[in-house]
This record gives C-alpha cells, structure tokens and sequence, in this order.
C-alpha cells in the first residue's frame, strides 16, 4: 500500500496463477470481438505496425474461435501477415467475463479497505500481441493501474510526473531512445503485476514475443466533480448518443443570424431542459442510486452483463452467491433502490430490506420464506409481484441461482 499514488513497482509471485485462465481469457477476447456494438459497453482496437486498422482490415487480424489460443492466433498472423507488430486493445471485459470481475472484486478488496476508493471507477484493458512499444507511444492516463500478465513477461517503461514536458516531441512517440532518463524498466510474469500510479508517464516494451496482459485501471481524478460528470457524461453518450437513431425535431434552436442581440436575448428553452433534465441525473437520490450502484460493482463501471430473464415462483428455491451482498436503500416512502453486482432495480415494496437482509443468513432460501420477511402488512398481489421481481433481479445479476426443481 505504500506504493498507491507514490511509487511504480513491479511485484511477482503474489499467486501462483494470473486472474484468468489464458484459454477462458481467450474465449472472452473473440466473444468482445462478437460483440462490439453492444451500447459501446465493449471496445476492441487493432493496430499493426503501429497504425491502428479499421474495417476489413482489422477483422482479418482479430482473434477467430477457430484459433483456439493467443498463440495460434500470432502463429496465423505470422504466417498470413508475416513480420509484423500486432497490438489489440479490449476494453470492459468484466462486462463480459463474471470470474474475472469476482477475482478483482477480491484482489481491490484490501487496497479499498486501507486507502478507500479511488475517485471514481474501475475497468480493465486488455492489451496482447507481439508489439514492440505500445502504438499510441509515450503517454500518460487519469488511471492508477495494476498491470497483469497473463502470457509472458510484460515490460512497462515508467517515468515520473515530471519527467516529460506535455509539449516533448517524445509524448505518443514510439521513439523515445533518447529520453530514457529518470525512466525505470519494470517486468513481470503471470502471478505478479506491474504497479504505476496516475500521470505517470508510461509505455509497454517487447521484443516481439507474445504477450497478453490485463491492465486493472482505476481513476483517480483531483476532483470529484470531474470524476462525476465524467461518468455522467459517459452514461449519457451511451443512452443518447447512437448516431443511428434520427435527428429529433428539438435539436433545432432557435437562431437568427441577421439579429444577433435578439438572439442571444431569448435563451433557447431547449437549453432550460436540458439543464433541468442535467440536475435530475445528479439529486439527491440519483446521487444515492449510483453510490449503491458503485458500492455493489466494488467500484467497477461496467460489472458482468445481467442474465437474460428468469422466473420465479414461490414454491422455489434460491441458492446465495457467497460474497454477493444485496444492499438497499429507501429513497422516499414507497420507493427502494436495491443493487448487487453491480445492477440496481426499484422498487415499490415495502419491507423489502428486511428480505434482503434475510438473504444475507443462509445459504439456500425458498422463495416463499423470502416473501414471509417482507414486514409489510400489505401483502397484496401486486405486492408479492413487486418482491418477485426484486429476487428475479438478484437472479439475473447472477447474486443467487435458482436451484432447479424436479418437478419442473
Ligand atoms: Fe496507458
């Protein structure tokens, strides 16, 4: 811990394996690859030689199932491309692999514990290939970052702060054989991790072996109000800003050219909306909703994608997720939050704390002593609706498992 925000470090042996399994890692790649465009959750780049590839060029190089491995997929590279340097970049994988984001939820647990959370969010890079300096060259990022390997020795080149003028020519350069001073050569294998805190300037070195490394980033922002109106801005990009969906008719404000001071006399009431609409996303309880929601993903902004629907009835029975805790909170009378893993669903059920808390007492639940606990005395249809569809909730954010019945 005395190297968080401080000092970069490289650390081995701190277990015998890397988070991951190279072969479940792999799957994991091409099912990003699969799914790219999912709200933009996943984003997956390609360089060669340095320069980044898009379209039909990138898709010849991308990992195929068909390959089986990373290193069949660089034997296939070489053998149809020839020499060259491949870099991939994919991000958000814990959207899409559930193991590696449990490992991370436990590997964060003791940093969080004695220094607190970093301000605000967490997501993974995956970097692999045979590249020699990372393509987009020197630079530095808002992120504190745990680099872990997963195939091979990851070298990482670190210079401190103030080491590098922003202006340098050497900054997204791939040459930098001349500024090498102040800087340190970290190394690491699987089961160990390179450590660099945030606005180091940093890049990845090779030799042109193979490797595959994961780089657990987390920000740390000066300010909290950057932190947030960063994800702010990043949620509302993703829900508004599908370049697919038509232009809408109120994107037209108003403006005369030819009488500038009217203009600008008559605040457009498209802006007094969107102001209005702005300071929803961050009251009071839009503030509470997306702590709980934080709290839940340990920090994570894209946890493992929810389950596809489930059903339960009352006469089943639940299994409990060791580590998964529900956590709830009672926004106003009649409205509660109720998060896990990373997911958030309301609620209009009364008692439902009690439900949760209930959860957290035993491993294995039926369905219709979870719906004894809620404290309410309404206990009307629509109600035990409700509390189903809490615990379908907490089912689909794969914090408990329906444990199959016979009889079904
Ligand atoms: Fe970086």
């Amino acid at each position: 811990m005395t190297f968080w925000e401080r000092h970069p470090g490289a650390f081995e042996g701190i277990s015998d394996i890397p988070p991951i399994a190279p072969n479940s890692l792999f799957r994991t790649v091409v099912t990003a690859y699969e799914n790219q465009n999912l709200r933009g959750t996943v984003g997956v780049l390609a360089y060669m030689n340095g320069e980044q590839q898009h379209g039909a060029s990138a898709e010849r190089l991308f990992p195929r199932l068909s390959d089986g491995s990373f290193e069949n997929h660089s034997k296939r590279l070489k053998t149809t491309i020839g020499d060259c340097d491949f870099c991939f970049l994919v991000n958000h994988l814990e959207f899409l692999d559930e193991s590696l984001w449990r490992w991370s939820r436990d590997f964060l647990s003791g940093l969080f514990q004695n220094v607190g959370m970093n301000s605000l969010g967490v997501f993974y890079a995956l970097f692999f290939g045979t590249y020699r300096t990372t393509p987009f060259g020197v630079h530095r990022d808002p992120e504190s970052v745990f680099h872990l390997p997963v195939i091979g020795t990851k070298q990482m080149r670190i210079w401190p702060i103030d080491a590098i003028d922003p202006n340098s020519p050497i900054v997204h350069s791939m040459d930098y054989r001349h500024s090498l001073d102040r800087s340190v050569l970290l190394q690491a294998n699987p089961g160990g991790f390179i450590y660099w805190p945030s606005r180091h300037w940093h890049t990845g070195e090779g030799a042109g072996e193979l490797t595959v490394s994961l780089a657990l980033s987390l920000f740390c922002f000066d300010s909290l109000e950057v932190a947030l109106a960063t994800q702010l801005v990043k949620s509302l990009v993703a829900e508004h800003g599908d370049l697919k969906q038509p232009v809408r008719k109120h994107h037209r404000i108003p403006f005369d050219p030819t009488n500038l001071q009217r203009t600008s006399e008559n605040l457009p009431d498209h802006l007094h909306q969107a102001a209005e609409e702005l300071r929803q996303h961050v009251s009071d309880e839009a503030l509470i909703v997306g702590w709980l929601r934080l709290c839940s993903a340990s920090g994570f902004l894209t946890p493992p994608q929810q389950r596809r629907h489930e059903q339960i009835r009352p006469q089943d029975k639940v299994s409990v997720v060791p580590g998964d805790a529900a956590l709830y909170r009672v926004l106003r009378p009649g409205l509660t939050a109720v998060a896990v893993n990373g997911h958030v669903t309301m609620t209009s059920c009364p008692g439902v704390g009690d439900m949760v808390q209930l959860l957290c007492s035993n491993s294995t639940h039926s369905v219709q002593s979870l719906l004894d606990a809620l404290s309410s005395s309404d206990k009307s249809p629509t109600m035990l609706q409700d509390a189903l569809n809490v615990i379908c909730h907490l089912i689909r954010s794969r914090a408990l498992n329906r444990i199959s019945d016979s009889a079904d």
